[in-house]
């Protein structure tokens, strides 16, 4: 954490506290210039002739004015431009980027002038998700994982106090969206974690004690219980390492519950790539390779902290895919706890291997439909960057229930070829389906490998968070940390079924 933050809604009436700044937006457009002389008039503040041309030009839309005395003690202008590239994105990455300023300036309080819903026609879903777009951008920004810095900044209480007319909504969507971003923290927490420390030991119990308070019922299949159960993919993968493999099943079951629905989450905390070992460069990201894992944990809280009623079924192999005298081998034939046999061709395709074995549990649960989510294949952020998410479906209403949700939340989705046609490139002479295909079309194969392991009857979604779930420059709250992506666009889906 950055500061230590409490966001309150104020209603409209603008007073301010000592210490305070104050951030107010100008909607850029031909009576601008009166619209700051205006604004600064009404506050007694005397902004100078050189700031406000500066701040009135095309090309600058910020400025940062700092009053003598009085207060507040600084006003943070921003112009907003309603054009066609304006986005919905706009206040989640300005706040992102805003909590970077405010360091180091000792700030109490930080007034939000919250410019009216009516000026953004079109962009926002409704005037409490622009709200929430607002207190998402706040949290996202106050992200930090500064635990293992010797030099970690203190951390200073700051209050942002947003001022809009409809006081009682504002109050409600911080309250929720409050609950929201605590489990996108706490999914951020367990991407960022380092595998020396983050285990699937590690992954499981802290999973389980967060999980616990929120009536989340947390189950944990060791080695003898996979063994057991002739969980032999979840068994192979992670054979070789000190850290044993397991299994977690998620339960949340709420009284009254709409639809059950199954979420699986691959869960290699650190992949090596096995005997097929990765170069180093490969490996320095893959501690962040239960992604799809600390997802459905995310998920998951989420649901249970907000009552969603939706009856949610988590399943997340835990697995460290690593090197010794055990290691599964290229040439390998596992016979999964489906029953199928799987030629390893490939031990850094480990991730599919796993998630067979989970697709499989969720089926034998029989949900009403079952998502997994999975940082897969490079292949997917060769073909889509870093941004978007691949999502292979072969259910319409599904697939689009979820771009939907994509386009809304920014955590966007991009529908993949899955047609049959790539069948046959992951057969096998000698096992019922092989892990690896051909070199292109890396990510669909892959997808189609997981169809092996579902019931066709059984609505069911494939997301590559390989992109998106690990940082990348092109936002104010991706560019620093591995990003938590998926929650907030699950989130916003369940609420939607
Ligand atoms: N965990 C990787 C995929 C990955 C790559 C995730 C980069 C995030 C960033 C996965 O297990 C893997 O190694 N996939 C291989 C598959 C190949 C051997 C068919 C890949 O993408 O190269
Ligand atoms: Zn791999
Ligand atoms: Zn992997």
């Amino acid at each position: 954490m950055n500061f230590n933050l409490k966001i309150k809604s104020a209603g409209d009436d603008l007073k301010f506290s000592a210490e305070s700044a104050l951030v107010k937006f100008f909607i850029d457009a031909d009576n601008l210039e009166k619209l700051v002389e205006d604004f600064f008039t009404n506050l007694n503040f005397k902004l100078s002739a050189i700031q406000k041309k500066f701040f009135i030009e095309k090309k600058n839309d910020e400025l940062v004015y700092y009053s003598s005395d009085g207060v507040p003690s600084a006003i943070f202008l921003k112009k907003v431009k309603v054009d066609k590239d304006f986005t919905a994105d706009f206040f989640r990455n300005y706040f992102a980027g805003l909590i970077n300023q405010l360091k180091g300036k000792n700030f109490k309080t930080v007034h939000v002038v919250v410019p009216s819903f009516s000026h953004f026609p079109g962009s926002f879903a409704s005037d409490d998700y622009m709200i929430q777009t607002i207190v998402e951008g706040i949290r996202l920004g106050n992200y930090n994982f500064d635990k293992y810095k010797s030099d970690a900044k203190k951390i200073t209480a700051v209050d942002f106090v947003l001022h809009y007319s409809d006081k009682k909504m504002v109050e409600k969507t911080i309250d929720g969206t409050s609950k929201l971003m605590d489990a996108v923290k706490f999914a951020r927490d367990l991407v960022n974690e380092p595998a020396i420390t983050l285990t699937p030991k590690e992954f499981a119990k802290r999973t389980k004690t967060e999980l616990n308070r929120t009536g989340v019922d947390v189950k944990i299949f060791n080695k003898r219980e996979l063994q057991k159960r002739k969980m032999n993919s979840i068994l192979a993968v992670g054979g070789a390492s000190e850290h044993e493999p397991l299994m977690m099943h998620l339960h949340y079951k709420p009284k009254i519950a709409k639809k059950k629905i199954a979420l699986v989450g691959k869960g290699v905390t650190y992949d090596s790539g096995g005997l097929s070992i990765k170069p180093t460069n490969g490996m320095l990201e893959m501690k962040a390779d239960m992604a799809g894992g600390a997802l459905v944990v995310g998920v998951i809280k989420a649901a249970a902290s907000l009552k969603l009623p939706i009856e949610l079924i988590g399943v997340i192999p835990c697995v460290e895919n690593m090197i010794n005298g055990a290691s599964f081998k290229p040439g390998d034939v596992i016979v999964s706890y489906s029953g199928k046999s799987i030629e390893v061709k490939d031990t850094d395709a480990e991730g599919r291997i796993i998630l067979a074995d989970a697709l499989h549990f969720a089926v034998r649960q029989k949900p009403d439909e079952i998502i997994d989510f999975a940082t897969l294949t490079g292949a997917i952020a060769v073909a889509l960057g870093l941004i978007i998410a691949g999502l292979f479906s072969k259910n319409d209403e599904l697939a689009q229930k979820l771009i939907d949700s994509g386009n809304k939340t920014f955590e966007r989705l991009w529908r993949m070829p899955f047609s049959d046609d790539y069948k046959s490139m992951i057969k096998s002479e000698i096992a019922d389906v092989s892990n690896l295909g051909p070199r292109w079309g890396g990510a669909i194969t892959a997808g189609k490998f997981l169809e092996h392991f579902v019931d066709e009857k059984i609505p069911w979604a494939h997301l590559d968070i390989a992109g998106p779930a690990i940082k990348h420059e092109f936002n104010n709250y991706t560019k620093e940390f591995d990003t938590g992506f998926g929650v907030r666009l699950m989130m916003d889906y369940l609420m939607c079924v």
